[in-house]
């Protein structure tokens, strides 16, 4: 072997092997935890839970969910300008972990729950999408390796997201929740390990110095903004702890609000911005459909870990050809589908180069995906009734059809956003992407609630609709957007 093939981790530059396994880890964490967490709301107290209602545990996933990809503006904005990318994605690693050691602890309560999941909400705006981006600065613009790079890590991704539910959750569902919960954190402490040895080896000064640091009047304000707004935070939650008028009903609203508005906001900002120019303000405007689908598609997926999760723990049947299933290991299937179908997507694109569909046409594909994926979820209650428990068949198809769509939708759409956001913001534009899915979930932490059994049908139906009715919207309007993308 010569000295440059010394050099490489899969024929790439060798720090993707650092991100590609600190990413693994990180996710391994949080979709280990995820698969747990659910059933450790809403399980009783003696089974080990915290025996919360249904409703408000559901309602708790989205916005915890949605609040994850919510905080990568303040995460990303941390590293492009203050921080730098290396620094931040320790910070951030290390508050993963104490989150989910937070959460190990075998404490009960509401108040634990809160402080875990505040920590990991923080982490995860620090280190997730500034992970994502240095990725990208291990290439040149040109380098053909680029988009293969991108694929190997977001398989780094689902592999973490695969592996998790089986080993955290069957410790969490069969011995004890905490038990699964110490699992996740030592899998972040893997994680941080890992990136702490290998980052000066393999990435030398790469994500050292912030890319954009603030000038000195810029720190001024920007320290006198955060200045007023921790102790308008402190003030205002001082007033509603102590009034008691902050409950989880009233901060659900709150984030379901912020959810939507802050996507707003943004593309206001960026619309107006003098840095702006014509073609990238066409561009914009072009993008906003996309968003939009990619919304309602992210909603639905990130269902899978709230109102399939409650299907396979309460209507579906866990015996299954002489196994005895964990309601936990069917989020794995997402991740398993991704991991087995990206290389055969990345590799039919290839081979269809100009031909492939658009991308708003791969859009909506996604979403007739994602429509069928909870349209099939109303049969077993059609058929059976929502008495009988269902075969576990029904989930794997649902879950195939939702991560086929994934496929049309996450690495197009990240792809769409770095081409369509305008040159000023690039730093933004992985933080942007998430906020589709910090959407999609804050849209959900409204109408998981909804979901009974007596419901069930009519929630499963109305929402696969919807999602195609998108998808045609989007095939309908898509000659138009594309024009406006193109010139
Ligand atoms: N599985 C993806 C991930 O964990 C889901 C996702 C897509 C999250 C897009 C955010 C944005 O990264």
């Amino acid at each position: 072997m010569n000295k440059t093939a010394n050099k490489k981790f899969v024929g790439h530059p060798r720090g993707l092997f650092t991100l590609f396994f600190t990413e693994f880890w990180e996710r391994f964490s949080y979709y280990g935890m995820r698969a747990i967490l659910l059933f450790y709301m809403y399980y009783e107290i003696s089974d080990g839970g915290l025996g919360l209602d249904i409703a408000t545990a559901t309602s708790i996933m989205a916005i915890y969910g949605s609040l994850i990809y919510m905080s990568g503006i303040l995460g990303g904005w941390i590293a492009d300008r203050i921080l730098g990318p290396s620094k931040t994605i320790f910070y951030g690693g290390t508050l993963i972990m104490l989150g989910h050691t937070v959460l190990a602890i075998p404490v009960y309560g509401l108040t634990t729950l809160f402080v875990s999941l505040a920590l990991i909400v923080t982490g995860t705006g620090l280190l997730k999408p500034t992970v994502s981006a240095v990725v990208g600065d291990l290439y040149s613009k040109e380098d053909y390796l680029r988009d293969s790079g991108f694929n190997i890590f977001y398989t780094g991704i689902n592999l973490g997201a695969l592996s998790a539910p089986l080993i955290v959750g069957t410790l969490g569902q069969q011995y004890n929740f905490h038990l699964g919960f110490s699992v996740a954190a030592v899998g972040m402490l893997i994680g941080l390990v890992t990136y702490v040895l290998t980052k000066r080896k393999f990435m030398g000064s790469i994500g050292d110095t912030a890319p954009n640091p603030l000038t000195p009047k810029e720190k001024k304000r920007s320290y006198r903004i955060l200045g007023i707004s921790i102790t308008a935070i402190l003030i205002i939650g001082g007033i509603v702890i102590t009034t008691g008028s902050l409950t989880i009903g009233g901060f659900t609203i709150l984030v379901s609000t912020l959810a939507i508005i802050i996507p707003i906001i943004y593309f206001t900002v960026m619309y107006r911005s003098p840095k702006t120019n014509k073609k990238e303000k066409s561009n914009l405007i072009a993008y906003i459909p996309l968003f939009i689908a990619a919304v309602v598609f992210f909603g639905i997926l990130e269902q899978g870990s709230i109102i399939l999760a409650q299907f396979a723990d309460q209507r579906t049947n866990l015996q299954f050809s002489g196994f005895n299933l964990q309601s936990s290991w069917f989020q794995s299937l997402g991740a398993l589908f991704i991991v087995i179908f990206a290389p055969i997507f990345a590799w039919m694109w290839l081979k269809l180069r100009n031909n492939q569909p658009s991308t708003m046409r791969k859009f909506s594909i996604g979403l007739f995906l994602a429509g069928f994926s909870f349209l099939v979820m109303m049969l077993p209650g059609l058929i059976g009734g929502t008495e009988m428990l269902a075969s576990p068949l029904w989930l794997v198809f649902s879950f195939l059809l939702v991560s086929l769509g994934e496929l049309f939708i996450s690495p197009i759409g990240l792809s769409a956003t770095t081409k369509l956001a305008p040159a000023a913001f690039a730093s933004q534009t992985m933080s942007l992407w998430f906020l589709a899915n910090a959407a999609g979930q804050g849209i959900n932490a409204q109408i998981v609630r909804l979901f009974r059994p007596e419901t069930e049908v009519i929630y499963f139906g109305t929402i696969g609709v919807i999602s195609l009715i998108f998808g045609v919207i989007i095939l309908l309007i898509a000659p138009m957007i594309q024009r406006k993308m193109n010139d």
